[in-house]
């Protein structure tokens, strides 16, 4: 079997901004997992597999006061830990800089303006502060990731000038949504709850396509003259794939879903996901050991569900369907 070479752990559920595009349902109150925990129940278990790369996220992980222990002890297993943050909160830049991680990944989804308006007044003069004051000779990577949605559907491109000067790669990921119809046939697929899926439910998207091609078309030409590698996600979004996305029609998978041999997810309380969008635990690092739940019965259960009857209509927009 292909084995996980990617964690994702999210260190909190609470977050301080409620971004329109967002896919979670924050501060919820969750029993987080904790130090304790993660180096217990979690770490000594990655030993057995070759984790290319580990991340620490949230709802917003520099809000909890102890994720510098978190990623001091994570990093002692890994040979990549990522931070993914919005880099909003106070002293984020003084906090990152003094954590022992490799790449960071930070969360820009528009020029001022647009970014202002999908994320709260005042996040991006903060996020580009942070920025500035960001000491790069510890980092690997410094990663800037942008949701394209109809939030910023006519200004995205033009955040690339304004990034790259921080940025070594900066990615445009198409916004993961769904209908209700793909949650309310995922769900049924799957026997269970429609609660599961986590992704923004709309009955019909209200992208103009015609404003995301002609900033993807930009931002494909912007890319030849940057500093940064620039990346769109799904790779290779061709028009048509943005029609699809965004206006309706089902995309074709031919090659299924890799996050689900190779990605884990662990939310705070410990469940492990099979990915950020179906939210259905198939066990629990406080019980099982993570080797456990990711070959055990209901994980196999669902890959094999997904392999013989194809991927869920909620995979239809998320760009880890190949
Ligand atoms: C859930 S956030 C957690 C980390 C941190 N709070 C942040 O915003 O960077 C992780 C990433 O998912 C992105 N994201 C949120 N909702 C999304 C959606 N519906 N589709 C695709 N990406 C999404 C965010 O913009 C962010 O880059
Ligand atoms: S995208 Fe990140 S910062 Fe924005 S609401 Fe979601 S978790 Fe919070
Ligand atoms: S393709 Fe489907 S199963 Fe795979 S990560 Fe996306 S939503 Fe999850």
């Amino acid at each position: 079997m292909r084995e996980p070479n990617h964690i994702t752990l999210e260190v909190t559920n609470r977050c301080h901004l409620e971004c329109s595009h967002c896919y979670l349902e924050t501060n919820r109150g969750l029993d987080e997992l904790s130090v304790a925990e993660i180096e217990t129940n979690l770490l000594p278990h990655l030993r057995e597999y070759d984790i290319e790369s580990f991340v620490i996220t949230g709802g917003e992980a520099l809000l909890r006061p102890d994720t510098d222990e978190i990623c001091e002890i994570v990093s002692r297993h890994v040979d990549e830990l990522r931070l993914l943050t919005s880099l909003s909160t106070p002293e984020a830049a003084s906090r990152v800089n003094d954590l022992p991680i490799d790449a960071l990944s930070v969360s820009v989804d528009g020029p001022r303006q647009t970014h202002d308006a999908i994320r709260g007044n005042g996040t991006f003069d903060r996020v580009l502060e942070n920025l500035r004051r960001i000491d790069r000779t510890c980092l690997n990577e410094l990663y800037l990731n942008c949701v394209v949605s109809s939030y910023n559907e006519d200004r995205f491109s033009d955040l690339l000038e304004v990034v790259e000067p921080f940025a070594d790669k900066v990615g445009f990921q198409l916004q993961t949504w769904g209908r209700p119809s793909d949650v309310a046939r995922s769900a049924e697929r799957l026997g269970c709850d429609e609660g599961v899926m986590m992704l923004p439910v709309l009955p019909e998207h209200p992208a103009n396509t015609a404003a995301v091609n002609e900033g993807l078309r930009d931002v494909r030409e912007r890319a030849e003259q940057s500093p940064a590698t620039v990346q769109v996600f799904p790779p290779g979004a061709s028009e048509s794939t943005v029609d699809e996305w965004f206006d309706g029609g089902e995309r074709d998978h031919r090659r299924g879903c890799e996050a689900i041999y190779r990605r884990p997810l662990i939310g705070p309380e410990g469940d492990v996901y099979p990915c950020p969008f179906v939210r259905q635990p198939m066990g629990n690092v406080r019980d099982d050991r993570l080797t456990d739940i990711w070959t055990g019965r209901e994980m196999s259960q669902f890959r094999e569900q997904l392999s013989k009857e194809g991927l869920l209509p909620v995979c239809n927009r998320c760009a880890c369907s190949s």
